[in-house]
């Protein structure tokens, strides 16, 4: 699909099937403009505040990082020194930063479509950008993650894509698989059969990781989330990674031009070998420093909605 020369505007940015392929790579576009060091689109002063309820590194510190390259004024809140420690719903939270002058409100939480009920709001005004919730949606995850596999390959009809773990618990594996499928990828599926679900079939196939491994264009990796598992895990970390894991001997078997990805936090050893995170094939780090170009651009394509 080629690139498009189109201004994006977006009321919120909740979810990767509320976006249009145009918008896709509208956003991806941007993104990589911003990186090539193209200033900013905005015409009004505007306030956004970061609310994180689940724990984040990079989500959290590269919406800030976006926020600060944009010239935003940030608004901070802590959940832990907040009202919710008096039982303030995330509504209320929300509708008192909305009346606040909040424009953006970026949000991580753990309760699976949160955003719903803030923006059916008549009342709650500021446009919500989702940071993620529960095993849900990641859509700033997926934009990064595109926006990488962009860079590489220019193209996304007809890759290989494997991703590869912890599948039921990912919001990152639930906003790839289905964008990857509507730009023209290829979807594999790899890791235990007791973290995929039927659901899946719909946009890719459940292989064996050796299967897969040598004739995949890009192998992503997910990160098993000890916190969603109550205690149930079947594997010790010795036995995922032999059987689940990029291994060194994996990675010798993948092809030359393929791109190891994660969206990490990675538990080193266990989904990937140590020495592998930064290895020459790895665009772990890059992931990394796209997050804050294409939450720069997300951020622009919701204030130039507000503006018009
Ligand atoms: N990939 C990701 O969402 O990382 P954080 O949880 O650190 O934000």
């Amino acid at each position: 699909m080629p690139i498009i020369d189109e201004k994006v505007s977006l009321q919120h940015v909740v979810t990767m099937e509320s976006l249009s392929n145009e918008e896709v790579m509208g956003l991806i576009e941007r993104g990589i403009a911003f990186k090539r060091g193209e200033t900013a689109s905005i015409s009004q002063t505007a306030y956004v505040s970061n609310l994180f309820f689940e724990d984040s590194t990079r989500t959290h510190k590269s919406f800030e990082m976006a926020e600060l390259r944009l010239g935003l004024n940030m608004i901070d809140f802590d959940a832990k020194t907040s009202s919710v420690n008096k039982g303030e719903s995330l509504y209320d939270t929300i509708l008192t930063m909305s009346a606040l002058g909040v424009d953006i409100c970026v949000i991580r939480h753990s309760e699976v479509d949160y955003y719903q009920e803030l923006i059916d709001s008549p009342t709650i005004t500021a446009s919500i950008v989702n940071g993620g919730d529960g095993s849900g949606q990641h859509p700033s995850q997926s934009l990064l993650d595109l926006m990488t596999i962009y860079e590489e390959f220019g193209r996304f009809e007809g890759l290989k894509i494997m991703i590869a773990g912890d599948l039921t618990h990912s919001r990152v594996a639930k906003s790839n698989m289905h964008i990857l499928k509507r730009l023209g990828a290829s979807l594999f599926f790899a890791g235990p059969s007791e973290w995929y679900a039927e659901e899946f079939d719909a946009y890719g196939q459940h292989v064996s990781l050796d299967e897969i491994v040598e004739q995949a264009d890009v192998l992503m990796f997910l990160r098993v989330q000890h916190e969603r598992h109550d205690g149930n895990e079947s594997f010790s970390k010795e036995d995922y990674h032999r059987l689940y894991g990029l291994t060194q001997e994996r990675y010798a078997r993948m092809k030359d031009t393929a791109i190891l990805m994660h969206p990490a936090p990675v538990n080193r050893d266990v989904e990937i070998a140590d020495e592998l995170v930064e290895a020459p094939q790895s665009r772990i780090i890059r992931q990394m420093q796209n997050g804050v170009f294409v939450r720069m651009a997300i951020l622009e394509a919701v204030l130039q909605a507000r503006a018009s």
